[in-house]
């Protein structure tokens, strides 16, 4: 979705602020522009259609744009199309300015989410004299600030908390006003904002990586929160205008973490970096050699009590969802009802009580397992958040977090944040079994082990790619696939496929094997490419008996399977082993050829694998 960046401070502002849009890409968007004040009060605005390299050609990487204060924005459209004119900044004149002209509007702003009362209010501006040169909701919210700033002639804090209280949606604002040189003023509902200082210097941004390699010295912008940026210093306030006190916290990111790091894309970096981050993860909530969240405020009473799991998600996090429904069953011997957040949020389900209600989230932000968890806990379920990003909405509205450790994900297909958040389901399914008394502490230790040996066996994955890059370049050109697998191995296919779609762009199914002969094998032709999983033991046959008879339609097989399974090839035109490990954890495995299998498509097919067009790397609207 739409990233911010501003500064102030003592550098030229301009080349800043394109740094950070820069890292703020991979969010996805379509149109992208910047505002610079210069000593004098004038301010120049660019904006450009297209990718950020357009803005920063009309700007010479944005040093000429003078001035110390600026604010930029990349703008993922949703209210008017992505052009150079609905391109944010917006400023509370009538006319536009987008060439670089030196202007002085009242309000310059940006935006990231959705005003969903704009027409409203721009009928009620437009009664009070203001026209509109854009489509945008953006435009209407910059000229009702300077609405309420002129009309009760306040100052800006006063004029931002009117119109907060007056906007319904959410919001992630920040503003500059003529009459408040060297300042930025911020605002926030249920959109991203986080803002950094240095001794003298500002920034906000909608994300950590946009700011890393300035300062590490983080501010989490609250809900209805609004804040007085100035060099060196953020001042907070609520919206009865009064201060809110608030200490910075140090970003758990070194810098080189959102670098590629030698790597000529981070969706290749982060597949790399699954040992790595499944390692962490496994630390993490296993301080003392076992299974552990009292740290995290789970106590072991808590598994013990709880009846019933709810898990919301979205996209992949969904998957991860699904995936560990079977896990949970097995190992913890408890009903688990997956739901994608986006439908679970407009449903009547009634939910029981002695229930936890989990949600998964990489980015902590998308607005529907957001949506979700707030409806769960109107149910008064206690809830449990799986997020990748301290301090994002998710994790602060639910009443436990477990944070995954993986990193800074750049890349829009979620790779290590899906295999860190499968690791943290898989510990929260011993804990609840044996919390429960379904397996003993030796079987959990037994299964610890096995989930310990995961990171080695990803890396054994990862050394030899060369058949998965044969068969990605084979089928680069294919129209679509289907891949194929039952219990745990049809999970493992509806992550896959997404990978596989998402950033290669040919049209991929995941199927429940045993459903193919209900209507979708008759899409299957000569050469048509389908992918079976098969690493369930109690399922292989099955599945291998659907592969057959896909074959006997003419398709080319690719076999996806454990070590053991050699006779597999009889059938397969193509095989790929993974290694062996306790049945309910084959997915952690299974996965890594499927992403590098999509990764390799795109590059064969010449796309870029980490900005997927019309993706954003956080859903922050519906
Ligand atoms: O940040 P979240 O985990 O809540 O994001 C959910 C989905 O938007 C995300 O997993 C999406 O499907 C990715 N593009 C998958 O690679």
């Amino acid at each position: 979705m739409c990233g911010i960046m501003g500064y102030v401070g003592k550098k030229q502002a301009g080349p800043v602020i394109l740094d950070g849009l820069s890292r703020l890409e991979y969010r996805g968007y379509d149109s992208a522009g910047i505002a610079v004040r210069d000593d004098s009060g004038d301010v120049r605005i660019v904006k450009a259609a297209g990718k950020l390299k357009n803005l920063a050609e009309m700007t010479q990487n944005g040093s000429s744009l003078e001035g110390t204060c600026g604010l930029g924005h990349t703008r993922w459209a949703t209210h008017g199309e992505p052009t150079q004119t609905n391109a944010h900044p917006h400023i509370s004149l009538n006319e536009e300015e987008h060439s670089g002209a030196a202007v002085v509007p009242q309000v310059t702003g940006v935006h990231n989410g959705i005003i969903e009362n704009y027409q409203e209010l721009r009928i009620k501006l437009l009664r009070h004299g203001y026209r509109f040169y854009s489509d945008t909701d953006t435009e209407v919210l910059v000229k009702l600030v300077d609405y309420y700033y002129k009309k009760y002639k306040v100052g800006p804090i006063d004029a931002l908390a009117k119109t907060m209280v007056r906007v319904q949606g959410s919001y992630a604002l920040a503003v500059m006003f003529a009459d408040y040189p060297g300042e930025i003023y911020t605002a926030r509902k249920d959109s991203p904002m986080i803002i950094g200082v240095t001794e003298d210097e500002t920034f906000v941004a909608s994300d950590i990586p946009a700011i890393l390699k300035y300062t590490q010295s983080i501010y989490y912008a609250e809900n209805l929160e609004m804040a007085r940026l100035i060099p060196g210093q953020a001042i907070f306030y609520d919206l009865n205008g009064d201060i809110v006190p608030k200490t910075p916290q140090i970003a758990e990111y070194s810098a080189d973490s959102a670098e590629k790091g030698g790597y000529e894309f981070f969706m290749l970096k982060e597949i790399y970096e699954q040992p790595k981050a499944v390692r962490d993860t496994i630390s993490a909530f296993t301080p003392d050699g076992e299974v552990d969240f009292s740290a995290e405020g789970l106590l072991p009473d808590d598994a013990k009590n709880v009846e019933r799991l709810y898990i919301f998600a979205c996209g992949s996090a969904y998957h991860a969802a699904v995936l560990s429904q079977y896990v949970f069953e097995e190992l913890a011997g408890i009903p688990v009802r997956v739901e994608m957040a986006s439908e679970f949020r407009y449903r009547a389900v009634p939910l029981e009580k002695n229930s936890l209600a989990i949600v998964i989230s990489q980015s902590g932000e998308t607005a529907d397992s957001l949506a979700a968890l707030r409806k769960a806990k109107e149910q008064v379920l206690k809830t449990l958040s799986i997020v990748n990003v301290s301090g994002s909405s998710i994790a602060r509205e639910s009443d436990y977090t477990l944070r995954t450790p993986a990193g800074p994900e750049i890349a829009v297909a979620t790779t290590k944040a899906f295999s860190a958040q499968v690791i943290v389901l898989y510990l929260l399914a011993l804990w609840i079994g044996s919390g429960k008394g379904r397996m003993d502490r030796e079987r959990c230790r037994e299964y610890l082990e096995e989930i310990r040996q995961i990171p080695e066996k990803i890396e054994e994955i990862l050394s030899d790619k060369t058949k998965i890059q044969w068969l990605a370049s084979k089928f680069s050109n294919a129209k679509e696939a289907f891949l194929i697998g039952r219990g745990i191995d049809y999970a493992v296919s509806m992550e896959g496929s997404l990978k596989v779609k998402e950033v290669s762009y040919i049209h991929s199914e995941a199927y429940a094997a045993g459903e193919l002969k209900h209507g979708t094998i008759s899409l299957l032709e000569k050469g048509t490419l389908v992918i079976g999983i098969l690493t369930q033991k109690d399922l292989y046959e099955k599945t291998l008996s659907n592969l057959i008879e896909c074959k006997a339609r003419g398709a080319y097989i690719a076999a996806l399977t454990g070590r053991g399974n050699s006779g597999i090839e009889e059938t397969a035109d193509f095989t790929m082993y993974v290694p062996e490990t306790a049945q309910p954890f084959m997915g952690s495995l299974a996965l890594i050829p499927l992403q590098l299998l999509g990764f390799y498509i795109s590059i064969a097919k010449g796309l870029d694998p980490d900005k997927p067009r019309n993706l954003a790397k956080s859903v922050t609207v519906e």
